[in-house]
C-alpha cells in the first residue's frame, strides 16, 4: 500500500531523511519512533508530497507518487499534524467538512458525515458541531484533528503525533478509542510518537528511526524481545518485560469483585465483603463511587459514613485500558486492585495485581 524506497530529503548540509526504505500493507498500522529530529514528521510530509524527496521513490497503491497531482493524491491520505492544526475562525463541523467540500460533496451528505465522525470520536454532535477551536481542550481538538483526516473516508492515514498534547488519562481513552476505530475501519496507518508505550500499543509494526535512518522495522513483540541494536536496546529500555504488558487489554482478566450498593446495610455489605478487606461501592445506577473497608463497618451506622470516596477518573479503569495502566493505577494509588468501569463509569468488575504479575511471568518465558 505505502513503499518507500531508499527515500533521502536533504536541507543543504542537513539530511533529514537518509535512505529510508519503509513499507506498510494494507490495513497495517506502522509506527514511527525516534528521537525529536530524526525525520519523522519529513518522512510523513513526503509521503502526502507536502515536501518532495531530494532522491528515492514512494509508491501509493503501486504508483510513484511524484507522477500523481499532489491534490489527486491528498484525497486518499487523511493528514492528522502534530500541532492538531484547526483552522481557529471556522467551527468544528466545518473544520471536519474541509475536505468534503473540497470533493463538492452535497450538504446533507456532510452533514451526515460530521454528525457520524464526532459520534465515532466520541464527542456529541449536539454540543461540539458549533463549537471553534478555541473552545476546545487539547484532547478534544485532537480528536477533531483526527475526525477530520478520516472525514472523506481515506483509505490510508497519516498521523503526527495525534495523541501527543494531553493529559495520561485522556491519552489512554484516545488511544483506546483508536484501537477500537481501527479494528473497525481498518485504513493503513503511519503514526508518529515519541511514547513508546503508546507505540506498543497501537502498531503492527514499529519504525524505530535514529538520524534519518531506519534502525529496526518489527512486530512490538520482536522489537521488546530482540532489539537489533544497542541504540535501539537502551530505547527500549530495561523494563521491556513492563512494557509487554502495554500489549494486553485488561479485558480478559476483568473479574466480579465484592460490591455494595450506597444505600445497604451494614449487614448486608458484611456479607458482600464476606473474608475480603474491602468492598467497591456503587450508587443505584451501579455507577462507581468509592470503596468501605471491612475494619470501618462496625464502626459506623451507613455505608455512606465509612466509605471512602474514590474520583473514579483517576482510579478506575476504562475497560479497553491495558495491564501496563493498571500496574501503574496500581503503584500510584497502592492498591492491590483496581476497579474497572465502563462509559458511564459502571462499575464491571475488578483487575488485581496477582493478575499483572501472571502476564508479566507469562511474557517474561
Ligand atoms: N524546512 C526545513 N529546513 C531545514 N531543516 C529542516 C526543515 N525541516 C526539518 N528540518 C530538519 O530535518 C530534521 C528532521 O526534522 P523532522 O521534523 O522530520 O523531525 P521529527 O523526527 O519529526 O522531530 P520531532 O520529534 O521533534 O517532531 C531536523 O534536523 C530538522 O531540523
Ligand atoms: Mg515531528
Amino acid at each position: 500500500m505505502i513503499k518507500l524506497e531508499q527515500v533521502t530529503k536533504k536541507y543543504g548540509a542537513t539530511v533529514a531523511v537518509n535512505g529510508l526504505s519503509l513499507e506498510v500493507n494494507e490495513g497495517e498500522v506502522c509506527v514511527l519512533i525516534g528521537p525529536s529530529g530524526c525525520g519523522k514528521t519529513t518522512t510523513l510530509r513526503m509521503i502526502n508530497r507536502l515536501i518532495e524527496p531530494t532522491s528515492g521513490r514512494i509508491l501509493v497503491n503501486g504508483k510513484d507518487t511524484s507522477q500523481v497531482k499532489p491534490e489527486q493524491l491528498r484525497r486518499s491520505i487523511g493528514y492528522a499534524i502534530q500541532s492538531v492544526g484547526l483552522f481557529p475562525h471556522l467551527t468544528v463541523a466545518t473544520n471536519i467538512a474541509t475536505v468534503p467540500e473540497l470533493l463538492h460533496w452535497d450538504k446533507t451528505r456532510i452533514a451526515r458525515r460530521v454528525e457520524e465522525l464526532l459520534t465515532l470520536v466520541g464527542l456529541s454532535p449536539a454540543e461540539y458541531a458549533g463549537k471553534y477551536p478555541s473552545q476546545l481542550s487539547g484532547g478534544e481538538a485532537q480528536r477533531i484533528g483526527v475526525a477530520r483526516a478520516l472525514a472523506a473516508d481515506p483509505p490510508i492515514l497519516l498521523m503526527d503525533e495525534p495523541f501527543g498534547a494531553v493529559d495520561p488519562l485522556t491519552r489512554e481513552r484516545l488511544q483506546a478509542q483508536f484501537v477500537a476505530i481501527q479494528q473497525e475501519l481498518k485504513k493503513t496507518v503511519i503514526l508518529v510518537t515519541h511514547d513508546l508505550d503508546e507505540a506498543i500499543r497501537l502498531a503492527d509494526l514499529i519504525a524505530i528511526m535514529a538520524a534519518g535512518k531506519l534502525v529496526q522495522y518489527d512486530t512490538p513483540e520482536t522489537t521488546l524481545s530482540r532489539p537489533a541494536s544497542k541504540f535501539v536496546h537502551d530505547f527500549v529500555g530495561s523494563d521491556r518485560a513492563l512494557k509487554r504488558l502495554s500489549r494486553i487489554s485488561v479485558e480478559s482478566f476483568i473479574k466480579s469483585a465484592p460490591t455494595v450498593t450506597i444505600n445497604a446495610s451494614i449487614k448486608q455489605a458484611e456479607a458482600a465483603i464476606g473474608s475480603r478487606r474491602s468492598a467497591w461501592v456503587v450508587d443505584d445506577k451501579g455507577q462507581l463511587l468509592g470503596w468501605i473497608d471491612r475494619t470501618d463497618l462496625s464502626q459506623v451506622s451507613s455505608i455512606s459514613e465509612g466509605m471512602v470516596t474514590l474520583e473514579s477518573k483517576d482510579i478506575a479503569l476504562w475497560q479497553n485500558a491495558t495491564l501496563r495502566e493498571a500496574l501503574s493505577r496500581m503503584l500510584g494509588q497502592g492498591f492491590k486492585s483496581i476497579p474497572v468501569v465502563d462509559e458511564d463509569t459502571k462499575l464491571i468488575g475488578e483487575v488485581t495485581l496477582g493478575d499483572v504479575e501472571a502476564a508479566t511471568a507469562e511474557a517474561e518465558e
